[in-house]
């Protein structure tokens, strides 16, 4: 593809997120992307797990001199400059920060940086890989996936986080979309979905309220169930999705399901991600068919 149109074409972005930790998203994310560059797609993997970055120790690369710190702290610096070769052929890495004590708590304004340059990168897909929780800032790094994944495990824990964790990206989502339009209107308690108040707004002011209505509705948060190890976990993502329409009122859907594999485990010891290994097994074969799913769903909003 030549530069112009590179340029002249938006990323693909897929933002990867838990409200869990410890749950597989930064295996899922390294190996998401070499399964694109795979395809002969050309892929730049952001860790933005601000506070634990350690995509580059999966990739097992050497620390990188250069890494997000530096797009915080020098103005002349951008994301583009950042990317680093990570020696897969189409896939560069943005390294996480790792000497700001007091990166988890992102400046807005530097957040804002990020945000508006990981939209403006010069390459065909970008991957995000968030770090755990609800805070505001994995919030929005996963509002700004054209994709926005959520990486769940089978256990009652991580399912409760799920319901939070989506919960407050709704709301997060009805606070951006309002002020968008130039309405000063949030969700105050947690408890509270957005539904309400835009009925509430429809009396008064129908044509924004649609308009508000179709922005929040863009949220359609895609599920991977990790570590699955029976035929029941492997179907929860598909649950979670009927549960979130029906509470929720937003389109969740199921991506595909990742079994538990020793592989992974051993991959992640010897620093090689497992589809870099020869041969192919269960886990590859996941992550062939998720990326494929992302691919076919295209951009949603
Ligand atoms: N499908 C799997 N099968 C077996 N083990 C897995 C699988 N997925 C992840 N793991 C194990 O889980 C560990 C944690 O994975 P990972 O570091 O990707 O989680 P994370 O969600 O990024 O964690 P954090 O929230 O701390 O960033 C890995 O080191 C690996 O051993
Ligand atoms: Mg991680």
């Amino acid at each position: 593809m030549c530069t112009e149109l590179r340029q002249a074409t938006a990323p693909q972005i897929w933002a990867i997120a838990s409200g869990k930790g410890g749950v597989g998203k930064s295996v899922i994310a390294t190996n998401l992307a070499i399964s694109l560059a795979k395809e002969g797609r050309r892929c730049t993997l952001i860790d933005a797990d601000l506070g634990g970055a350690n995509l580059h120790t999966l990739l097992g690369m050497q620390r990188p001199k250069r890494d997000l710190t530096h797009l915080f702290t020098d103005n002349q610096v951008n994301l583009q400059q950042l990317a680093i070769p990570t020696g897969i052929d189409g896939l560069d890495l943005v390294c996480g920060s790792m000497d700001m004590l007091d990166v988890a708590n992102l400046h807005l304004a530097k957040k804002q940086k990020l945000i508006r340059q990981v939209a403006s990168l010069d390459n065909e897909h970008v991957i995000i890989d968030i770090g755990a929780g609800s805070s505001f800032n994995s919030l929005d790094f996963f509002l700004l996936g054209h994709q926005s994944i959520l990486v769940v495990l089978p256990t009652p824990s991580s399912l409760e986080n799920v319901y939070h964790f989506l919960k407050a990206a709704l709301s997060r989502k009805f606070t951006q979309a309002a002020r968008r339009l130039g309405l000063s209107l949030s969700i105050d308690s947690s408890a509270l979905l957005p539904w309400p108040q835009i009925e509430k707004l429809r009396a008064t002011q129908p044509l924004t309220a649609d308009a508000l209505q179709e922005e929040v509705g863009r949220l359609q948060p895609r599920i991977i169930i990790n570590q699955a190890r029976t035929v029941e976990e492997r179907q929860l993502g598909g649950q979670i999705a009927l549960a979130c329409r029906h509470f929720f009122n937003i389109n969740v859907e199921a991506l595909g399901s990742i079994d538990f594999d020793e592989r992974v485990y051993t991959s992640v010891q010897k620093m090689k991600p497992a589809l870099q290994e020869e041969g192919e097994f269960g886990f590859d074969l996941a992550i062939h068919d998720i990326t494929r799913n992302l691919l076919d769903s295209g951009r949603s909003k």
